[in-house]
């Protein structure tokens, strides 16, 4: 029998209570799928500058390779804001990303059936069956730019920069053509390369790497007008891969298209077979503790890692499919919606189990 070492970083917030959850649902796969899992804890984050004064420990970096896989809850909050900028918890996060080499995030926004009225878009506007599929990369960029601060005519100033190597470009735009493969072969190279010259590097590479893929149709888009259109019509989107900083921004709007910030799973990948799966919201440090969290978006990452990182497609078929058939009837309170059943996160969780 399969048996996978799980790293967990359950992180700050509501990150422990949705991260529990997301292991109960685990456990439950494993047991119908006939493989086994073994959890080790490991600190990132507010709760790792706590107990060592620094947001990602080594032996945090070392446990994750260790590992099969790696999930997460999330990280931050207001109790940290004055830490200085490299030794905030996001540094933690930005920090495991670069040190597991976790190049490729995939963010896919898809809407499930019972949820679409909680989108704020028009029915006939988001159809029956939007899926998009976000490629950010995700260990280069502005984000792992140089920065620092100076003095312009005398005034305090401050700079971070962007950019972005061909072998960079590559490797994140073959991963989107890879998906898109598996999908409806269309790709969106997002950028701007109307003005920034890393965004004409971008889309020359990216046009380049296009060629080996022949059946995939390659369109390009500005960043401004791709944030637009992603309102306007949703639908025309297949995989769109594009830069760190435009991904985490374009993703948060695809995520209220489809309904609820916290509904939406990713994946962060190295290429190898290690990866971090993670919900793309934040750790929510207003309700933490109140078990009201929306543990689904946690949950769903466990499908992702099944399918992405241990080869169980089949139990990520099974969770997806339990998530969407527990959302008939039953809704936490960020997607609550009359004639619902209120349940807390626990009783979620509970559910999603019983499902499967
Ligand atoms: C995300 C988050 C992080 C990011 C923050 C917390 C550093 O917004 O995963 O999208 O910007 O990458
Ligand atoms: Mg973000």
């Amino acid at each position: 029998m399969n048996n996978y070492k799980i790293t967990l970083l359950k992180g700050d917030g509501i990150g422990p209570e949705i991260v529990n959850q997301a292991v109960k649902v685990l456990d439950k796969a494993a047991e119908k799928f006939d493989f086994t899992v073994t959890y080790d804890e490991a600190l990132l984050g507010g709760c790792a500058i706590d107990a060592t004064g620094v947001p990602l420990p080594e032996e945090t970096v070392a446990k994750c390779k260790a590992s099969d896989s790696v999930l997460l809850g999330a990280v931050g909050g207001p109790k940290w804001d004055n830490q200085p900028g490299n030794n905030r918890p996001e540094a933690g996060l930005l920090g495991i990303r670069g040190a597991l080499g976790l190049f490729a995030n995939l963010r896919p926004s898809v809407i499930f059936g019972p949820l679409k009225s909680a989108s704020p878009i028009k029915d006939d506007i988001i159809g029956d069956n939007m899926d998009i599929m976000i490629v950010r990369e995700l260990t280069g960029g502005i984000y792992f730019g140089e920065r620092g601060r100076k003095e312009v005519g005398g005034q305090p100033a401050a700079w971070d920069t962007e950019q972005y190597t061909v072998p960079e470009i590559e490797r994140i735009a073959r991963v989107a053509f890879d998906l898109a493969m598996k999908r409806d072969k269309r790709v969106t190279s997002v950028d701007k390369a109307n003005v920034l010259e890393s965004s004409r590097l971008w889309r020359e590479t990216v046009i380049r790497v296009s060629r080996d893929y022949p059946e995939v149709t390659l369109n390009h888009m500005y960043v401004d007008n791709c944030a637009m259109q992603l309102v306007r019509n949703p639908k025309q989107f297949d995989v769109i891969v594009t830069s760190n900083i435009f991904g985490d921004i374009l993703s948060d709007e695809a995520s209220m298209i489809a309904g609820s910030i916290g509904m939406l799973a990713s994946a962060s990948l190295s290429g190898g077979k290690l990866g971090l799966y993670e919900p793309i919201h934040g750790s929510a440090p207003d309700i933490a503790g109140q078990n009201i969290a929306n543990p689904l978006a946690t949950i769903l990452s466990v499908a992702m890692m099944l399918r992405y990182s241990l080869g169980q497609s089949e139990a990520a078929e099974a969770i997806e499919a339990a998530v969407s058939e527990v959302l008939k009837t039953n809704r936490t309170p960020d997607i609550y919606e009359e004639g619902m059943t209120k349940v807390t996160c626990e009783e979620m969780g509970d559910l999603v189990c019983a499902q499967l």
